[in-house]
C-alpha cells in the first residue's frame, strides 16, 4: 500500500502532528507531497521521512510545505495532478474548504481521499472544528495580554488588534470574549463610530484604556484609526496586527490532542478502503 500526505492552502496549527503520527504508522508506505497541490501536478513527491517528520511534530507550521494552487482548477493542471495521484492507493489532504473541493475533485475521479479540516479559521462546512483554531485564538491572547500591561502604563490610550480569521468572525469573537474587549468590529454593521467614540470617552471617564478587536478584510486598519482618531481628541490610538503569530505560534496541548485523535480516524478510514470526510460535531471526531 501507498499513502501520499498533503497540505494545502494556509498552515495550521496540528498539521505536523497528523503528518508524524501517519508516519509512524505507516513508515515507508507514507509520502509527503511538498507544496500541497502543487507538488501533486509536479510530481514533487518523496517518502515522507525525507520531511522530517519526528523533528516537527510539536511545531507549528507544516514540514511537508503548503501552498495556493489556481492551477490544479484548470483543466490541464488538474490532468496532470490526477495522473499523479493514480500512483499511490489514498492520498490525506490537510487543509480547508478549497482543499476538501479538490479532495472531492480526486475523488469523483477514481482517487481515494482522506480529508482532514485543518485551518486556523475554523470555517469548514458540516465542522465545529478545524485544527489550528484553538492555538490560534490562544497566540492572539497572549499577544493582547502581553501587549495591554506596556499599553496601560500609560493613560487615554485606545488599542486596535487586527485578528486572522478570511471570511469567518469565529477567531475574532472567541479572542474578544477571552480578553473581554471593549469593541469587537466582526462585520460591516459593528463600523460604527458614533458608538466606538462613545465607549473609549466612557472608558476614558473611568480611566480605562480602550481593546477593539477588528476581524481582519474588513477594513484598511490604517483608514479606520486615522479615522477614528480624528473622531477622538487628546487619545492615543495603535494598532498590532497580529497575523502570522496566529498560524506560527506553538500548537496548544488541546491541538495536538485532537491531531491524535483524528490520526486514529484517519487510520480507520484508511482501513475501510473508502473514502472518507472528517469532521467534528458535537464534541466528537466522526467521518
Ligand atoms: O485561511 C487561513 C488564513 O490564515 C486566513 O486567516 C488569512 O486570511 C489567510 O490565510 C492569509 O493567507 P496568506 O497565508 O496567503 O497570507
Amino acid at each position: 500500500m501507498k499513502i501520499l500526505i498533503l497540505a494545502s492552502g494556509g498552515d495550521s496549527q496540528g498539521m505536523n502532528r497528523v503528518i508524524y503520527n501517519l508516519y509512524k504508522h505507516y513508515k515507508t508506505k507514507v509520502y509527503g507531497c511538498e507544496c500541497g497541490f502543487a507538488g501533486l501536478i509536479e510530481g514533487n513527491i518523496l517518502p515522507l521521512k525525507h520531511f522530517k517528520p519526528a523533528k516537527h511534530k510539536n511545531n507549528s507550521g507544516v514540514c511537508i510545505k503548503s501552498s495556493r494552487c489556481p492551477e490544479f482548477n484548470t483543466e490541464a493542471g488538474f490532468a496532470k495532478a490526477l495522473k499523479n495521484a493514480k500512483n499511490y492507493d489514498y492520498i490525506v489532504i490537510l487543509g480547508g474548504n478549497g482543499s476538501k473541493k479538490g479532495a472531492k475533485e480526486l475523488e469523483k475521479n477514481g482517487i481515494k481521499v482522506v480529508f482532514v479540516p485543518a485551518t486556523i479559521d475554523n470555517d469548514i462546512d458540516n465542522s465545529q472544528y478545524s485544527l489550528g483554531f484553538d492555538s490560534a485564538v490562544n497566540a492572539c491572547c497572549y499577544s493582547i495580554n502581553n501587549i495591554m500591561p506596556s499599553v496601560n502604563s500609560f493613560k487615554n490610550r485606545v488599542c486596535v488588534f487586527v485578528i486572522m480569521g478570511n471570511s469567518c468572525s469565529k477567531i475574532a469573537e472567541n479572542v474578544s470574549d477571552k480578553v473581554n474587549a471593549d469593541y469587537l468590529i466582526k462585520s460591516e454593521d459593528d463600523i460604527d463610530y458614533k458608538k466606538i467614540v462613545n465607549t473609549i470617552e466612557k472608558n476614558i471617564s473611568k480611566q480605562k484604556n480602550t481593546v477593539i478587536i477588528l476581524k481582519e478584510k474588513l477594513l484598511k486598519s490604517e483608514d479606520f484609526v486615522q479615522k477614528l482618531q480624528a473622531k477622538v481628541k487628546n487619545v492615543f490610538l495603535q494598532y498590532f496586527e497580529i497575523g502570522y503569530l496566529q498560524r506560527g505560534s506553538k500548537p496548544t496541548k488541546f491541538e495536538i490532542l485532537q491531531a491524535n485523535k483524528i490520526s486514529e480516524k484517519i487510520f480507520k478510514s484508511i482501513k475501510s478502503q473508502n473514502s472518507h470526510y472528517i469532521y467534528f460535531q458535537k464534541d466528537k471526531w466522526k467521518f
